[in-house]
């Protein structure tokens, strides 16, 4: 029996910081309303030599020095991304370039939001079925890229980033008790498509398009389903909110954190909340959260922490691990 284990994590963000007043002289919008409708304070913004390739190396490469290893040691990457550097090849390759592996393989997901829960949850079935024994699983986001700057109903909300994690394989069964992933829950639904969407595609324009999004229809989806995919996890691990010592839900907007977490009943304490600092980073959003909750010191070694997210699709899924 084998699981897998958390053994380091990285960050990176790219140079620019874009505070809410910037957006002032863009759209009709306001600091105020920003921060009162959704939390953000404040975003990063890519510029033009920072992609989701050099971001996503970035993070990598901070994960691997915080797991002490070297980019041989690793012999799998799962990028998370819905703004990748081509649309071809896969940005995981180019990454593996990147970081000078030699070996191992790499490819990219695409989830949305909810793609590095997805990520790893994959990463963790690879690992338990012997395919790989330590990889990068990588969120990395340049929704800068593809927002409609004239929408002020979209463009406050996102930003730039990556996150990483290292996952290693342990011998031992996956348990509550022992460090490890313990349990995870994915679930999509293409029915509701049309709410949060790129109006683009190689398939279909020829071109990479602009995000399009019923906001209000997103929030009203949002908690339910949420609170299902984390409901599902603590049945299939025996726990309920009160055993979680972490929650790092998916930071889009504050209202729909704080909203999950009452109906969870999860200790307000326990929320792990960046959205102020980085708005919505998609893909990148979980890692680079878990990668500051870790900094903060809030996270330790041995904690109890649920991870969630939600997005386009819809997609949404929740994973929980003893970190
Ligand atoms: C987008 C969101 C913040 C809007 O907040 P809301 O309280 O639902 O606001 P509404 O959409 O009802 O809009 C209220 C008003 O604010 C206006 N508005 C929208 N964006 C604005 C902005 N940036 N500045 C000022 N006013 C804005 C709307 O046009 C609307 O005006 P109207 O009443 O004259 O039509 C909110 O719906 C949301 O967060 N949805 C989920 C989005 C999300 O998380 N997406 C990612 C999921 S991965």
């Amino acid at each position: 029996m084998t699981r897998s284990v958390v053994r380091g994590i990285g960050s990176a963000l790219p140079r620019r910081i874009m505070k809410n007043a910037e957006f002032e002289k863009l759209v009709d919008t306001t600091d105020e309303w920003i921060v009162q409708r959704t939390g953000i304070r404040q975003r990063h913004i890519a510029s033009e030599d920072e992609t989701t390739a050099s971001l996503g190396e970035a993070a990598a490469r901070a994960a691997l020095d915080s797991a002490g290893l070297t980019p041989a040691d690793i012999d799998m990457i799962i990028l998370a991304t819905s703004t990748p550097n081509n649309t071809f090849p896969a940005t995981a390759v180019e990454i593996q370039e990147r970081l000078g592996m030699s070996g191992g393989f790499a490819f990219d997901m695409q989830a949305v939001c909810s793609g590095f829960v997805y990520a790893i949850t994959t990463a963790d079935l690879y690992i338990r079925g012997g395919q790989a024994k330590r990889m990068l699983v990588i969120g990395s986001e340049t929704f800068s890229r593809i927002l409609d700057w004239n929408d002020r109903t979209t463009c406050v909300l996102f930003g730039d980033g990556a996150g990483a994690v290292v996952l290693e394989a342990e011998d031992g069964e996956a348990a509550l008790e022992q460090r490890g992933v313990i349990a995870s829950s994915l679930r999509s639904d293409g029915s509701q498509r049309d709410k949060l969407y790129v109006d683009g595609g190689p398939s279909t324009t020829c071109t990479v398009g602009h995000l399009r999004m019923q906001g209000r229809e997103v929030f009203k989806h949002a908690v339910g389903m949420i609170t299902d995919v984390i409901e599902d996890v603590f049945d299939k691990a025996g726990i309920t909110a009160e055993d979680i010592d972490w929650f790092v839900p998916h930071q889009a907007n504050r209202r729909i954190i704080d909203a999950s977490a009452k109906k969870l009943g999860i200790a307000e304490e326990k929320v792990v909340v960046t959205v102020d600092l980085h708005g919505n980073t998609s893909a990148a959003s979980v890692p680079l959260a878990l990668s500051v909750a870790v900094e903060r010191g809030q996270i330790k070694k041995g904690d109890l922490v649920l991870l969630e997210a939600m997005g386009g699709g819809f997609t949404w899924g929740a994973v929980l691990v003893r970190w």
